[in-house]
């Protein structure tokens, strides 16, 4: 059977590519952030999950505004990065887990997702990057199936609606016939808005409560509008939504092992968690 072994929430800022192109590391500027992903190396290599299902939004690599989907998932055996224009290196391909997607998005229908499925999908900064960041080596060592969500083009679908995404992928991922371990993803956020009379815009209060909030209480969250975030939040920062749906897929008791934030990186408000499920805390504190 599959195990959900947790999740990993991380930002996607591009700039963070050119600085490891750089090797910039440990510049002043970058340090801080960076070494906020020690603790996730070492958790990543000492739970060693095989595939990740990856919360991200497209930001018009594969879907424009002519045609963007609220819930899209990819159902390829391999996702290839393009130039996105941000003068970083285009990434190398990441194998996907075909059988994984059509079992995810059968489930998804069943229970009355209306999704958009994708046999050939290109995979934006907010899938490279975050990879980059989690396994900074040769090669990535895991399959992935991503789930973008759209957080561009308005209307888009409400905190409880992806929170309910999520809890929907969890199920379905328990049910899964196949022994694998299970890494969630949720890239973005948190507060940050890059155009507008607003640009620059970062909320570090509200960003401390939703770090707070998504541990024990993600249901919390989901009394504010998608106009209440965007104020609260900047115009980006819903890409929280993705963090709501990656909460939702984790089934058991979630506990906290690693936070870091830090301000900013580029506009964004830089955020890094790392969330145990129950049954790997469990086995670390026997
Ligand atoms: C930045 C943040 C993003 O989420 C993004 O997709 C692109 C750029 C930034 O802060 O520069
Ligand atoms: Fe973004």
């Amino acid at each position: 059977m599959a195990r959900i072994i947790g999740g990993i929430a991380s930002t996607h800022v591009p700039a963070i590519g050119k600085a490891i192109a750089e090797k910039k590391h440990n510049d002043p500027y970058w340090r801080p952030f960076f070494k906020g992903f020690d603790y996730v190396h070492y958790w990543l290599a000492r739970e060693k999950p095989d595939v990740a299902v990856i919360f991200y939004n497209d930001h018009g690599l594969n879907f424009f505004l002519d045609k963007l989907p609220t819930f899209a998932v990819g159902a390829a055996s391999e996702y290839r990065n393009e130039d996105e224009g941000w003068g970083i290196p285009v990434a190398r391909s990441v194998p996907g887990d075909p059988d994984l997607s059509w079992h995810l998005i059968n489930a998804l229908v069943a229970d009355e997702f209306d999704i958009t499925m994708c046999q050939d999908m290109l995979i934006d900064h907010a899938v490279t990057i975050p990879m980059t960041l989690m396994w900074p080596g040769e090669r990535w060592p895991v399959k992935i199936v991503p789930i973008s969500i759209n957080t561009v083009q308005h209307p888009l679908p409400s905190l409880a609606r992806c929170l309910r995404l999520g809890c929907s992928v969890g199920r379905a991922l328990e049910t899964y016939a196949r022994d694998l371990r299970v890494l969630v993803v949720a890239t973005g956020g948190l507060s940050h808005q890059l155009d507008g009379k607003r640009a620059g815009f970062i909320n570090k209060d509200f960003d401390q409560l939703c770090l707070d909030k998504i541990v024990n209480d993600p249901e919390a969250l989901t009394r504010y509008s998608t106009h209440d975030w965007v104020e609260l939040a900047g115009a980006q920062g819903v890409e929280f939504l993705n963090w709501m749906a990656m909460r939702g897929a984790l089934t058991g008791r979630v506990t906290q092992v690693h936070r870091n934030y830090h301000i900013p990186i580029s506009n964004t408000a830089a955020a890094t968690i790392v969330l145990e499920n129950a049954s790997t805390a469990a086995r670390h504190a026997a």
